[in-house]
């Protein structure tokens, strides 16, 4: 089939990418020239494992092509996804204007019956909002019907979370529609559920909101563990073992970050609020999230006493391991508070360094790996579970350091081998002993 992508961001490009993998004929539309300049060269703006080879791959296919003209991609078009970017605005509710946009422009340029289908993260009620908008802007008699086809691709593991989706959500008032879109991703033959456009609308926040939850749930456990001796790790595989919970999103570490899980769950309070809905336990998951971050200085405190003009080593700077994406990483609220605190800062990160450069140019000294950045340093603090981190010669890095300080922010390394190695480790939620 013929599919039109508005927006080659990152989930435009990796639902296109996927989609064009499956044989479909796939148009990225954007108006970034550049953006387009280079994605024609198969040169992807951002990191994300596999999906530069897909994408050069289904280039030369001819199975996926980019484009600034709107007019011909979306003429050629069975079925239009939008995919622009719904950041939070000042009030934390999501700015759909982007959303809103590309609709009075499809509205205007529409000439024959299409299927638009918002893939962008949007409140309730979005997609009948986007239909009275293309409606208004329609310049000839054409039929149409816009559905919510919300994604659920993690950064850093896109592509396989595509080809294994645990499920297709598409929200449809219109079967017609509804089967277009079933045809559209029976190839990938992965369980597809029907609802209403709304309740689809709100399956992908509250399932991003439930994670989210799950993970503040398990670290405000970690934290009762550290008071009371137990070994979080343990708890959660126990807890994991029982399929009414899952194993799955119960790693203890410093907190969410991210794109989507912070935006979308201030988004959904305040729409909860707007309506006099309160999400306790959202909001709950959201202030667990905000002081577990600082759970590395805390630590660190207890140890060192004050961190004036200490150096502290951080290591592993992106939100999560496997992407350069530093948007709400927990990374950037330790670096503020340790600067807060007097600290000097060495930081290393495999690929996110760049990003951070940008905001810190002179605050922060970046080095070249592991080892450089413990040098002279009175705590290495492990931000990121980058797996480089795991096969790093600590018997160097202590000899390096001024103290052999590691506070694991992921549970990453072997507790036990670095205490026997003198070491002074902490990690999360892992007993009451240092
Ligand atoms: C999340 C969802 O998992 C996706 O399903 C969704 O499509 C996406 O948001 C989105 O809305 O676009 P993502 O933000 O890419 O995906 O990353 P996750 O793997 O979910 O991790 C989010 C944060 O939670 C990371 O900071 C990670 O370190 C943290 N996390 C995750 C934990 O602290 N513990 C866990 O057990 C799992």
């Amino acid at each position: 089939m013929n599919i039109c992508v508005i927006g080659a961001g990152y989930v435009g490009l990796v639902t296109g990418a996927c989609l064009a993998e499956v044989g479909h004929k796939v148009t990225c539309c954007d108006i970034d020239q550049t953006k387009l300049n280079s994605l024609e060269k198969g040169r992807i703006p951002f990191f994300e494992p596999d999906l530069e080879e897909l994408v050069i791959k289904n280039l030369r296919k001819k199975n996926i092509s980019f484009s600034s003209n709107l007019v011909q991609s979306i003429e050629n078009a069975v079925l239009i996804l939008i995919a622009v970017g719904t950041p939070s605005s000042d009030n934390g509710t999501a700015d759909i204007s982007k959303v809103e946009e590309v609709a009075r422009e499809i509205g205007s340029l529409l000439s024959s019956y299409k299927v638009i289908a918002i893939k962008s993260t949007v409140p309730v009620g979005t997609c009948a909002k986007i239909e009275d908008l293309i409606k208004t802007n329609l310049k000839s008699n054409c039929q149409f019907d816009v559905i919510s086809n919300p994604e659920f691709l993690r950064e850093g593991s896109a592509i396989s979370d595509m080809f294994n989706a645990d499920r297709i959500i598409i929200g449809s008032e219109s079967s017609w529609a509804a089967n277009i879109a079933k045809e559209v991703y029976l190839p990938f033959g992965r369980p597809i559920l029907l609802t209403k456009r709304e309740s689809a609308e709100l399956i992908k926040y509250a399932s991003n909101s439930f994670l989210a939850t799950k993970i503040s749930f398990i670290n405000e456990m970690a934290d009762f563990c550290e008071k009371v001796d137990c070994d979080i790790e343990d708890v959660a595989a126990g807890m994991g073992m029982d399929s009414r919970i899952g194993g799955r999103f119960l790693k203890a570490g410093i907190g969410f970050g991210g794109s989507c899980f912070p935006k979308d769950l201030k988004a959904l309070l305040k729409a909860g609020e707007q309506i006099g809905c309160g999400f306790n336990i959202i909001n709950s998951a959201l202030a667990v999230n905000s002081a577990q971050k600082m759970l590395p200085i805390k630590k660190l405190k207890n140890i060192l006493g004050t961190l004036e003009n200490k150096l502290i080593s951080l290591w592993g700077l992106s939100f999560k391991p496997n992407t350069d994406d530093i948007r709400e990483a927990p990374a950037l609220d330790i670096i503020e508070e340790l600067l807060k605190e007097g600290a000097r800062i060495i930081a290393y990160d495999p690929i996110a360094m760049t990003k951070v450069k940008n905001i810190y140019p002179d605050r922060v000294v970046f080095a070249k790996d592991c080892y450089e950045s413990a040098v002279n340093s009175q705590g290495i603090i492990i931000i990121t579970e980058w797996d480089e981190f795991r096969n790093i010669d600590f018997n160097r890095i202590k000899q390096s350091m001024k103290m052999p300080v590691i506070i694991d922010g992921r549970n990453l390394l072997d507790r036990h081998r670095l205490k026997n190695m003198g070491f002074l480790y902490s990690g999360i939620g892992r007993g009451t002993m240092l």
